[in-house]
């Protein structure tokens, strides 16, 4: 019940000096989504990038969605700014919003798709009354706050988990929700995140580290598809 395979390049490892032109080049190189990592020095302990930089690079992204991961506390106040910015997909931390039924619905309330975060310590229950809300699941496979890290073993069993709910709830009303890893992805080992269910995959140093773009996002996606 697998949706097709997304790979989604997270700015944080671009070159922020030429930023349109790296967004431009790594959706010409196949890039399904481009991942922007909203940090706000306070939910997480670095500063990236707000509304204006979405909007300063959604043209250069063309037909890719902008997947805007907002790691930020509070939550609301940011949404109607990216929103307007272009971004097509909002996830945010749940832990970080009050009110966690009514930021997913303010973020509809916008035409943007939802997201819902879980650090690795924070327990998905979360899940239990919002799937109706809920256009993709993230598991973030490091702790956020900066690219580069090395991928947690503990997030495998975690994304089986909810894998099953997720078939289970497409089973029972037809509509399936996203399954999307961040975090230490690698073309050594994104075969077994997608056999633990994953079907999003954020790739920041992995794409942008490399020195052809193409033929690394080409890598993820084959060793996802055939794993
Ligand atoms: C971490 C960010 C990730 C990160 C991924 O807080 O949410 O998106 O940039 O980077 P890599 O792929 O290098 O782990
Ligand atoms: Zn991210």
């Amino acid at each position: 019940m697998r949706q097709a395979t997304v790979i989604a390049p997270s700015l944080l490892s671009a070159n922020f000096a030429q930023l349109g032109a790296d967004v431009a080049g790594v959706v010409e190189a196949g890039a399904d989504w481009v991942h922007l990592d909203v940090m706000d020095h306070h939910y997480v302990p670095n500063l990236t990038f707000g509304p204006m930089v979405c909007e300063a690079i959604r043209p250069f992204a063309g037909r890719a969605l902008i997947d805007v991961h907002l790691m930020v506390e509070p939550v609301d106040a940011l949404v109607m700014p990216f929103a307007k910015a272009g971004a097509g997909l909002i996830s945010f931390h749940p832990e970080a919003s009050l009110h966690v039924d009514r930021t997913l619905q303010l973020i509809r309330d916008q035409d943007c798709q939802t997201g819902l975060v879980f650090n690795p310590a924070t327990p998905l229950h979360w899940l239990d009354h919002l799937l109706d809300k809920i256009d993709c699941v993230m598991l973030m496979s490091v702790n956020p706050g900066f690219g580069g890290q090395s991928f947690i073993p503990s997030t495998l069993p975690k994304l089986r988990l909810v894998r099953d709910r997720l078939d289970a709830y497409a089973r029972g009303t037809g509509r399936r929700i996203r399954l999307e890893v961040d975090g230490g992805v690698k073309p050594d080992n994104i075969a077994s995140i997608a056999r633990a269910g994953a079907d999003t995959f954020v790739a920041g140093s992995a794409v942008f580290g490399s020195r052809d773009w193409r033929a690394t996002i080409a890598t993820l996606r084959h060793a996802a598809e055939c794993s």
